[in-house]
């Protein structure tokens, strides 16, 4: 049997909640597991995170309905809202919190008719991201708007960061600042405090000031840095997912051979090639170039040529290694940022774009 398989961890994910918990003790800590949980699989990562979180974020509807039909009853948000009357019913079914980023949202809510049931809306401003949100003139005037309505229930304010990744980002300086500024107005307008959530991962990690009464860690969660810079390990985050398949043949190339589609690698002396059984089939990235680290019998190896849809090939170098021998791919022993860096990409895409392949194990 092919024995590529992605293995998920529950201790690392306690680990790096844990973590997040600490940059962060007075804050409540709202999951980010949309896209699958970031590629790990929603349904066993809400069922561990359930217990130790306060809530859970996703994209859109359906994903927050899947939660759900699964059992969650913990707040859910909805992170791109909803756009039509039907499936604002349904979200209020659902008792689902939803994030409201456009007038038009604000309309559909001005014009629903809650019967009697109604959400929790995150009002969320656009401090300079330029994605969702309200500019903050606009938000003070939809906050007005939404707060009389029997549609909702309380409103929150929320904002999200184009760079807090960056660690002299004047952005987000300035993010930060429009953010407070409207808070406090809004604040004094309410005469109580609004719940407020900023922080993403590199918030959380670098941004002490960004504390809010929610904040929203994603990749963190899951055991990567979200700088260039810093890795996982320096904040003392585990990664949950590592990415093992094993060697199914080797060769012996002479130099001036090459190896694999389009003779894109030259061996420059005689060398023993693995082959692994990986892909892009199995959401190994293609863009991985030569000298990608591949972990052989826990021996640094490079990858060599390009990568095909179900194996790779790794120059073994000095490495002793046999037909059936493990390879590790990206996590425990390999930074998956590392690996991210190698193919031109980040350990978002690489988590999100696992398929179906690879044999989920989910350990403790
Ligand atoms: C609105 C929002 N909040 C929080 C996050 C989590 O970000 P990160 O994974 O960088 O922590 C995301 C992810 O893209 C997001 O879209």
């Amino acid at each position: 049997m092919r024995e590529c398989s992605l293995t998920i961890r529950r201790s690392a994910l306690l680990n790096n909640v844990a973590v997040l918990r600490h940059c962060m003790p007075n804050s409540r800590l709202l999951a980010m597991v949309k896209a699958d949980a970031y590629g790990h699989g929603i349904n066993q990562l809400a069922t561990w995170l359930t217990p130790v979180v306060d809530g859970f974020g996703v994209a859109f509807l359906e994903e927050a309905l899947a939660l759900r039909a699964a059992g969650v009853r913990i707040p859910i948000a909805v992170m791109e809202g909803v756009f039509t009357a039907e499936e604002l019913a349904q979200a209020a079914q659902a008792e689902l919190q939803l994030v409201v980023h456009s007038l038009e949202q604000v309309e559909l809510l001005t014009e629903a008719d809650p019967q009697g049931l109604a959400v929790m809306v995150w009002l969320k401003v656009n401090t300079g991201m330029n994605r969702l949100g309200l500019r903050p003139v606009d938000a003070l005037r939809a906050y007005q708007r939404l707060h009389v309505l029997a549609g909702v229930s309380r409103i929150g304010l929320m904002t999200h960061f184009a760079a807090a990744d960056e660690l002299d980002s004047m952005l987000t300086d300035a993010q930060i600042g429009r953010f407070r500024a409207l808070h406090e107005a809004l604040n004094r307008e309410q005469g109580s405090v609004l719940s407020d959530s900023l922080a993403n991962s590199a918030a959380i990690l670098a941004w002490p000031e960004t504390a809010g009464e929610w904040v929203r860690p994603g990749i963190a969660l899951y055991g990567s840095s979200p700088f260039v810079d810093q890795s996982a390990a320096f904040f003392g985050l585990q990664p949950v997912m590592t990415m093992r398949s094993r060697v199914i043949a080797i060769q012996s190339v002479s130099a001036g051979e090459t190896v694999g589609y389009g003779a894109t690698w030259t061996a420059t002396q005689a060398s023993q090639i693995a082959v692994v059984a990986v892909g892009y089939g199995d959401g190994y990235p293609r863009h991985a170039r030569t000298g990608t680290p591949v972990l052989i019998n826990g021996q640094r190896c490079a990858l060599v040529g390009r990568v095909s849809m179900d194996m790779i090939t790794v120059d073994l170098g000095e490495t002793f290694a046999q037909v059936g021998d493990e390879a590790v791919l990206w996590g425990d022993g390999l930074d998956i940022d590392e690996v991210a860096r190698f193919a031109g990409t980040i350990s978002y895409e690489l988590c999100c774009r696992v398929t179906h392949r690879p044999k989920r194990i989910y350990i403790d």
